[in-house]
């Protein structure tokens, strides 16, 4: 095992109605809020109504940002933190998924700085504190309501990186699996695969601890014997409840202990469809990770075996690697380029604007590094 330091500090409020500990929360936050929202999801939902009655029990003042979009941009951010500079806000609330919560943790930072929010990502920005954050997850699948990190992408430059922070872990998170009946089957197969990413991520991690690699197998059979039934029925608070825990535990430390970190070189990968195509996070992951096993597998044989018996009850790599990708496919998400809008066969093309994409998001896994060459293979695999 790698040595290894345990803390997070996130309060998670897990369950039916624990939007009612709100305001006792906000409490030792201050009245002047900034909420965050996304397009317009939690309106139709109810989710919307049932904060704000929340927040005016409070007695917040309340300001509002809305209109982050999937896959978040760096103007929506500055704007907001702009919004929050000139109102003096106290706390952030954001409710949504990923991409709502990720863009309040930078804005969490921006409000306090004279910069602009993209220096942060360049680290010419210094932070030393934070707006404190409060998220309502709509969404199962970061695991952003229980970590440091926030993606956000750079709309000019087609960057998207990651920043962690120990000031942007959310002081409290809400996760009423209720809020997420009405995710639309797209987006809660993409939830599932991105949980099983984050789980995979941890596993290929360097640093070798058997209890981590358990509890990452636990994580992913969870998903993989309730995800199937939860496509069925998407409004089954039981099934709903199972996968927002699971993916909450795949990217909140638990998949990483006694590992260096994560491998997260497939992660980079699905950033640079992103960027190029805008692909909803779990779709990218869902068509890239089965092409980086298949290209890894020699050297991935002996972790593939003990993931895909543990997992799949199978005994060889192929078998592993097969299983992962006929799961994807049966959840509905995308397991080839063609279905997320590139071509039916390889295109050199598009393979040329993807690698020159992730050498400037300077793209590699932690673990597992790849030259420009398996980036190119890795790419004609997923056709
Ligand atoms: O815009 P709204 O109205 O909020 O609609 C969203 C959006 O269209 C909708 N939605 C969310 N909750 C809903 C709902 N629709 C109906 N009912 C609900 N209850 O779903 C769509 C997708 O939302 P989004 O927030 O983009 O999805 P997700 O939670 O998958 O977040 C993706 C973002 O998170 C980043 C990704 O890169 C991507 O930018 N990630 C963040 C990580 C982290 N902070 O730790 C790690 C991940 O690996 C990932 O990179
Ligand atoms: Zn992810």
């Amino acid at each position: 095992m790698k040595n290894f330091v345990i803390n997070n500090p996130t309060f998670l409020h897990f369950g039916k109605n624990v939007i009612a500990d709100l305001p006792s929360v906000m409490r030792s936050y201050g009245k002047r809020v900034l909420l965050v929202y996304g397009k317009g999801s939690i309106k139709e939902s109810g989710v919307y109504a049932e904060v704000m009655e929340q927040l005016h029990l409070a007695g917040a003042t309340v300001f509002e940002y809305s209109g982050i979009k999937s896959n978040p941009i760096i103007s929506d951010v500055d704007a907001a933190a702009d919004l929050g500079r000139k109102n003096n806000v106290d706390l952030i609330v954001a409710v949504g998924g990923g991409s709502v919560i990720d863009s309040a943790k930078i804005i969490a930072l921006a409000i306090p700085l004279p910069n602009k929010a993209w220096d942060l990502f360049e680290y010419t920005a210094k932070p030393v504190t934070a707006i404190p954050l409060i998220a309502v997850l709509t969404l199962a699948a970061t695991g952003t309501e229980m970590n440091g990190f926030a993606v956000v992408q750079n709309e000019v430059t087609k960057q998207k990186p990651g920043y962690f922070s120990p000031m942007i872990f959310p002081k409290h998170s809400f996760l009423d699996p209720d809020y997420t009946k009405t995710v639309p089957a797209n987006y809660t197969a993409f939830g599932i695969v991105d949980l099983i990413a984050h789980a995979l991520e941890g596993y290929f991690g360097a640093g070798e601890t058997t209890l981590t690699d358990k509890l990452i197998f636990s994580i992913i059979q969870e998903a993989v014997e309730y995800g199937p039934s939860l496509m069925q029925n998407l409004q089954d608070y039981r099934l709903r409840e199972k996968i927002m825990f699971a993916a909450t535990l795949a990217l909140n430390g638990t998949t990483a202990f006694g590992k260096k970190s994560g491998d997260w070189g497939v992660h980079g990968i699905g950033h640079s469809l992103t960027v190029l195509y805008d692909t909803a996070h779990g779709a990218s992951l869902s068509v890239a990770y089965p092409a980086w096993m298949k290209h890894f597998k020699d050297v991935l044989e002996p972790s593939l075996l003990l993931l895909g018996n543990a997992v799949f009850g199978v005994n060889s790599a192929e078998e592993t690697i097969q299983c992962f990708e006929d799961f994807f496919a049966q959840l509905g998400a995308p397991i080839r380029m063609h279905e997320i809008g590139l071509s039916e066969t390889p295109n050199a093309a598009e393979i040329d604007a993807l690698v020159e994409s992730l050498s400037i998001n300077k793209v590699n896994g932690d673990n597992y590094k790849m030259t420009p060459e398996d980036f190119r293979q890795i790419l004609t695999l997923a056709y």
